[in-house]
């Protein structure tokens, strides 16, 4: 109280010029530090995490609108409308109902489709062209606001399995026409990558996420032969495709009922964990793109990194 009462009578001494010429010796300081960092795109280290964090997305968002022009008229990132289901434990696959919305999703479509190249397969010996790849793909710029956003939203979903400092791949957008697919194969890398910036860390694709854009074709399912769901699922009455609403159904290999498969349903998306605790790829999360009947089937894929030391 006294302290407050001394300030007070301090500050009621002084003249209006004192006042601004005190206010400015003070604040002028703080606001170089901020403009330096604003300006040379850094954020001092000795701020707390929290606001690094926002004001380094502050920044690249502000870099982003100079140096891009506006595709797309979000602004900022809408609140999440998800619901969420686990398809399995061990491994772990998640189901995500309305990971975007129709609206979300066409707009990413929209912002990808100028770009739709023959999809290819990175290795660490670079991009191939592979045969049982008959897809094509696109790269979203992650600083569009839509697609930041959706990271943001896919970081958020992760919880504490990302470190701030473990970003995303740039996302791809993937296009079936009839008769397209993409063959087994696992989204991560045998061998961990090397990450492009000197540091000698390396990174692989600790978990992945498939969200449907566009679902107005026939077959076309993702399907993982090697993720099987029990018949725990009887509990939720029934059938998995009836517990799943039609979402989920048992797939079928080499003329056995074997695995799951997932229907394109627009603007849902499937999760799933790629790397074991020990930084070890998981075989059991092989998956395919099922070849599409009639029509167009548009997905996006996310691939959260992660770092490891061996
Ligand atoms: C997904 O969103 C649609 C449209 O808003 C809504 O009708 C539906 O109930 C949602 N589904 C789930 C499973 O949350
Ligand atoms: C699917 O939707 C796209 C875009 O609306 C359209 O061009 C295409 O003809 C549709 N295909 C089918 C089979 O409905």
């Amino acid at each position: 109280m006294a302290k407050k009462n001394s300030s007070k009578l301090l500050l009621s001494k002084l003249s209006a010029a004192e006042f601004w010429a005190l206010a400015v010796f003070f604040a002028l300081p703080l606001a170089l530090t901020a403009l330096t960092a604003l300006f040379s795109g850094g954020v001092p280290k000795l701020l707390p995490t929290r606001l690094q964090t926002y004001l380094s997305k502050a920044t690249s968002q502000a870099s982003a609108d100079l140096s891009v022009a506006p595709k797309t008229q979000y602004s900022s990132c809408e609140a999440h409308q998800y619901t969420s289901e686990i398809v399995s434990l061990d491994p772990l696959v998640i189901y995500i109902n309305n990971f975007t919305s129709i609206q979300e999703a066409e707009e990413l479509i929209k912002l990808g489709e100028d770009d739709f190249e023959d999809s290819f397969i990175s290795r660490s010996t670079g991009l191939h062209k592979v045969s049982g790849r008959t897809s094509q793909s696109a790269p979203l710029e992650p600083t569009y606001p839509l697609v930041s956003c959706i990271l943001t939203r896919a970081r958020t979903f992760m919880g504490a399995m990302l470190q701030p400092d473990e970003s995303f791949s740039i996302p791809q957008l993937v296009r079936y026409a009839p008769k397209q697919r993409y063959d087994l194969h696992t989204d991560f890398w045998p061998q961990h990558q090397v990450v492009n910036d000197g540091s000698g860390r390396r990174f692989n694709r600790v978990a992945s996420f498939f969200v449907f854009l566009r679902d107005n074709c026939t077959e076309g399912e993702t399907y993982f032969p090697a993720v099987d769901v029990l018949d725990r699922d009887a509990e939720r009455g029934g059938g998995i495709e009836k517990g799943f609403g039609g979402k989920v159904a048992r797939g079928e290999k080499d003329g056995a009922t074997k695995g799951v498969k997932f229907k394109p349903i627009a603007g849902n998306a499937i999760f799933w964990v790629n790397m074991d605790n020990e930084g070890r790829g998981d075989r059991r999360l092989v998956h395919a793109g099922l070849p599409v009947g009639e029509g167009e089937k548009i997905g996006m894929n996310l691939w959260p990194r992660k770092f490891y030391s061996e």
